[in-house]
This record gives structure tokens, C-alpha cells and sequence, in this order.
């Protein structure tokens, strides 16, 4: 086994030559341990061979990450300092969190997408919330750049009743379409409930917005059999159909459990039935249900199918195949079950839920990142958490994970989300 320097010793085991983080449920220093490495496979990277973009860009790749796939891993490295008290990335994490605001005008610029806006400023709602460095510049503090997000979005809302679907935001950005994606407008709806919780409910707009647009996005976009959500598009003829998005309806619905939370947080404290228990109890009892591959082995796998809490993305499908834009998905998936189950303690079957999903979760993406053999000393992790993998496009075990370097920025901050995830609720 090649075990590399800078890598702790006591993460891998000692005789394979292909050897998983050392991860342990009952012991919290090894998910500390196994967090580190993982934000250490980004960080490292990021400050030598992308020469610091916090784009992440891939230079040598034909496709391009997602453009919300970036800062959806600057939050999970904000987190971390916030989970496990080791500080040691923040100045990196600030800096970068800064100069990308200031690149993109606050993250405000018209050819933006929603989904990327609203990553960025859910990236720095996650730095004022875990107290991140502010900013030098007095105009881009965190909260100034995530309102402005959400200001900017307010905006964009479509009201046009002339039009079907008449609300919602459509994909937004240089390429908008007339498609009105489930994620622009689930993520719309937590940055609107997390800075009602960030700002203790003292300014009713954000309040209002949130109830407007989960409205919307309940009464359209969600499927109430399996409350996942659809994207929507407007036909020629101006009607208004519903996609069906498969896996990522799954990411959809974690997002409103979390932005529900949050609301359902927020008047916990003050009404004693609050009005946002029912939804979050829908939202929280339809997750890992048996009838569904959310959680369980995909039926071309030849094992048990029963459902074992460790969610499964585009993997899930017939080929198990999947491809590179669908790859970080359970990144922000992931992230939103592990704070939902923070926001909801007095609420025991939905934070029982919520915890066993991420623990599964966890553990399961812990035991698919090892170093890639030969290389660096960074680790990759398989798209795949769970434990049957026979696809050569699944990066799975044997074959050379996907670190940072070679385009796995997306697994490896989706498996960071998991493993850290545990941490809070302990
Ligand atoms: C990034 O690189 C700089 C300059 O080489 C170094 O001082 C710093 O410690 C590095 N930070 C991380 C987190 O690796
Ligand atoms: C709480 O609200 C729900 C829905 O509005 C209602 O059905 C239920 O009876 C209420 N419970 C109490 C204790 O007031
Ligand atoms: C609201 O969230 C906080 C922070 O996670 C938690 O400590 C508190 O118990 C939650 N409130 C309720 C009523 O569960």
C-alpha cells in the first residue's frame, strides 16, 4: 500500500492495497478525521493546480461542472469548521468565498442562472451562520450578498398569469428556456426560509416569500404520492407540463424538507402547533419508502432489495450509469437531510428519520474513498455509496476513484456532505 505523507496513518487500513477512510459512528474523532481528509483533497487541489479559482475549472474536461456544483462545495468546507472546530481552512475558504463575490458582482449578474446565484448566497448564509470571516469590503458582508441574491430573485419571480405555470422561476441566465426547473425554485425557497431563520423572523418578507413560494412549488411542482418534485416546462402552446426528473425529484424534495424545517424551526418557538408540521411530516415520512430505489439496490443488482437508508442518485437507474452532470447531486441532498435533522429535535419521528438516512449515508460513502493508487495524495470517492458496483462508469472500487484533480469535485464534496453530516446532531 502506498500511503502518502501528508495522509494520516491510522485512516486506511494497514493491508489492502486499496483501502477506505477509516469511519466509526460511535467515535466521532474518526468522522473529524475522515471530514479532514476529504476537505484536504479539495483545498489542495484548489490551491495548486486550479490556481485558486473558486470556479473549480477543468481545463482538460469537455463538461464543465454544473455551475452550482462549486459553491456547493465551498459550503460543505464552511461547514466543516462549523462541524468538527478545526479552523484551519477558513482563511483559504473566506478568501475564495470573496473573490468569487466580488468576480460576479455579488452574484448578482444577469447571465447567472438561479441555481448558481442561489448556491453562492446559500454559501454565504453558511458563512454568516458559522461566523466565517466578514469580508473587508463593508458592502459585500454575507448577509448584503445572500439578500442581494434573494432580491435579485424576487425579481425574476414569474407572475405572468397570461402564462401557464404562472409563478416560479424559470432556469434563469444567459441560457434560460422556457423550462422551470424544480431545483432554481426549491433552492429559492430554502435561501427565502434560512434567512428568515438567520434573521429571527424580524423582517416579515422573507417569511412571505417563503410561504409564497412553497405555495407554488407544492400546489405545481410536487408529486404527492411520493412528495418528489417535478420540474415543470411551458409548452408552445403555453401550457404547462410536467417533466418527471426521476432521481433528482429526490434531491428536490431533501431541499424543501430542509426549508420547511427552518420555517417549522422559526415557529416552533413561538406557536405550539405550528402550521409547518404537517408538510414537514409528508415531506419526512415519504423519504426511503420501500416502493421507491431512493434507498435501496437498484432491481438489475443481484442482492438483497431491501431498503438500507443509503440514498442512491442517477446510480439507481437501469444501467446504473451516470453521467457526469448528475455526479455532485447528493451533495446538496445529503447536506439538507443532516441540517433538517438539526432543526427538528422536539420532532422525534422526523429527526429519527432524518438521522438514520444521513448515518447510512455516511458510512457507506466513507467506505467508497481511498487514494488513488500511484497518484497524489488526495482521495477520490465512487459515485456510488452503497454497495454493489459493476459498471465501469461508476468508478467503483478497484478501479481509480475520481479525485479533485481529474473532475471529481462533485463526489468528493458529496461524500464530505455525508460523513460530516453526522455531526449535526451529535
Ligand atoms: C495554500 O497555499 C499557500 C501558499 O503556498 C499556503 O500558505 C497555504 O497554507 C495553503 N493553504 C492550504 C489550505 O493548503
Ligand atoms: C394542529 O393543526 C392541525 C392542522 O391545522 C390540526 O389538524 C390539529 O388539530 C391541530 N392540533 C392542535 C393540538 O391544535
Ligand atoms: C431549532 O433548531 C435548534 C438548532 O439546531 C435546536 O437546538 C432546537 O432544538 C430546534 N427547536 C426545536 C423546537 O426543535
Amino acid at each position: 500500500m502506498r500511503i502518502q505523507n501528508s495522509l494520516p496513518l491510522a485512516l486506511f487500513l494497514s493491508t489492502q492495497s486499496v483501502a477506505a477512510l477509516d469511519f466509526d459512528l460511535n467515535h466521532p474523532d474518526t468522522i473529524e478525521a475522515a471530514a479532514k481528509v476529504l476537505v484536504s483533497s479539495i483545498t489542495t487541489p484548489y490551491n495548486t493546480t486550479f490556481s485558486s479559482k473558486p470556479t473549480f475549472p477543468l481545463p482538460d474536461n469537455p463538461n464543465p461542472y454544473p455551475a452550482w456544483v462549486p459553491p456547493s462545495a465551498w459550503t460543505a468546507l464552511i461547514e466543516y469548521a462549523h462541524l468538527s472546530g478545526d479552523t484551519s481552512f477558513n482563511t483559504l475558504v473566506a478568501s475564495a468565498l470573496q473573490e468569487q463575490a466580488t468576480a460576479t458582482d455579488g452574484w448578482t449578474k444577469p447571465e447567472l442562472s438561479n441555481v448558481e446565484m442561489s448556491s453562492w448566497a446559500i454559501a454565504a448564509l453558511t458563512a454568516l451562520e458559522t461566523g466565517l470571516e466578514e469580508p473587508s469590503d463593508e458592502s459585500k458582508s454575507w448577509i448584503d450578498l445572500a439578500k442581494g441574491v434573494f432580491e435579485m430573485q424576487v425579481t425574476r419571480w414569474n407572475e405572468d398569469s397570461a402564462a401557464a405555470c404562472s409563478g416560479g422561476l424559470f432556469a434563469g441566465g444567459s441560457d434560460g428556456g422556457s423550462g422551470k426547473p424544480a431545483f432554481a425554485n426549491t433552492n429559492f425557497f430554502l435561501l427565502a426560509s434560512r434567512l428568515a431563520l438567520a434573521t429571527g423572523g424580524e423582517d416579515p418578507v422573507f417569511v412571505e416569500w417563503a410561504e409564497k413560494v412553497w405555495t407554488w412549488i407544492e400546489g405545481t411542482m410536487v408529486d404527492k404520492q411520493s412528495w418528489s418534485v417535478n420540474d415543470l416546462s411551458v409548452g408552445s402552446d403555453g401550457k404547462c407540463e410536467i417533466d418527471g426528473v426521476w432521481f433528482r425529484g429526490y434531491r428536490d424534495r431533501a431541499i424543501l424538507i430542509e426549508g420547511v424545517a427552518n420555517l417549522w424551526n422559526l415557529t416552533a418557538a413561538s406557536t405550539e402547533n405550528s402550521t409547518w408540521t404537517a408538510p414537514l411530516t409528508s415531506l419526512t415520512s415519504a423519504l426511503c419508502a420501500t416502493d421507491s430505489p431512493e434507498c435501496r439496490p437498484a432491481a438489475t443488482d443481484s442482492e438483497d432489495q431491501t431498503v438500507d437508508y443509503i440514498i442512491r442518485g442517477c446510480e439507481s437507474g437501469a444501467t446504473g450509469q451516470c453521467p457526469f452532470d448528475n455526479r455532485a447531486l447528493k451533495g446538496p441532498w445529503i447536506r439538507s437531510l443532516g441540517r433538517a435533522a438539526s432543526l427538528v429535535s422536539s420532532l422525534t419521528d422526523a429527526e429519527e428519520r432524518l438521522t438514520r438516512i444521513v448515518d447510512a449515508s455516511a458510512q457507506a460513502a466513507a467506505s467508497r474513498c481511498r487514494p488513488r493508487e500511484g497518484e497524489g495524495a488526495s482521495i477520490g470517492c465512487d459515485v456510488k455509496w452503497y454497495k454493489s458496483c459493476n459498471t465501469p462508469d461508476g468508478w467503483c472500487m478497484g478501479a481509480m476513484p475520481p479525485t479533485v484533480e481529474v473532475g471529481g469535485l462533485g463526489e468528493v464534496h458529496a461524500a464530505l456532505e455525508a460523513v460530516q453530516g453526522v455531526l449535526w446532531t451529535t
